[in-house]
């Protein structure tokens, strides 16, 4: 019953950080958060992205020892999810490594990766939002209800 309550709430948790993360550069662009901070260069205004990041990396490790410990479904399509989310995590995992190297690049460079990363996380967005259509509580019980698991 831990796990699975863990297992819900650490996951939700990571698919609210990527929705605030997605937000945070186009709001600190436009400079609406930082009311004491427009002096400051955009790539300092932009340091809770990158704690943020590494976070949801991290915490994605945590969800998914958490979960992989609860109960399985036999579900269709539930073990697809699980390589879904697994393809998930390692991208999140990419994803930092493709922002530690944005922060120091400029130019033409710089705007190569920086179309990388955005494309990085529409990657991320699909496989979490199909992670959740197959292995979510909600499908589950809808497949339970149709006597599928
Ligand atoms: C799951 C994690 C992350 C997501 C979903 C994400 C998403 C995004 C998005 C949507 C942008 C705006 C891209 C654009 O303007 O086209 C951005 C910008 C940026 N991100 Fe991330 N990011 C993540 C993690 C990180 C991390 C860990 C770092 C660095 C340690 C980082 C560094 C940057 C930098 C430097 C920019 C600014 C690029 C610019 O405006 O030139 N990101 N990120």
């Amino acid at each position: 019953m831990i796990a699975l309550v863990l297992g819900e709430a650490t996951g939700w948790l990571v698919a609210a950080l990527v929705a605030a993360n997605i937000s945070l550069p186009y709001l600190l662009r436009r400079r609406r958060l930082a009311p004491h901070g427009w002096s400051l260069p955009y790539l300092e205004r932009m340091r809770p992205h990158y704690w943020i990041g590494v976070t949801i990396a991290g915490l994605s490790l945590v969800h998914a020892g958490v979960a992989m410990s609860g109960p399985m479904s036999r579900s269709p399509g539930y073990g697809a999810g699980l390589w879904v989310a697994t393809g998930a995590m390692l991208v999140a995992g990419g994803q930092v490594m493709i922002g530690m190297r944005l922060r120091s690049l400029r130019g033409s460079e710089r705007l190569r990766l920086r179309k990388t990363h955005y494309r990085v996380m529409a990657m991320l967005v699909v496989l979490g939002l199909l992670h959740v259509a197959l292995n979510g509580a909600l499908p589950q019980s809808i497949s339970r209800i149709g006597g599928l698991a």
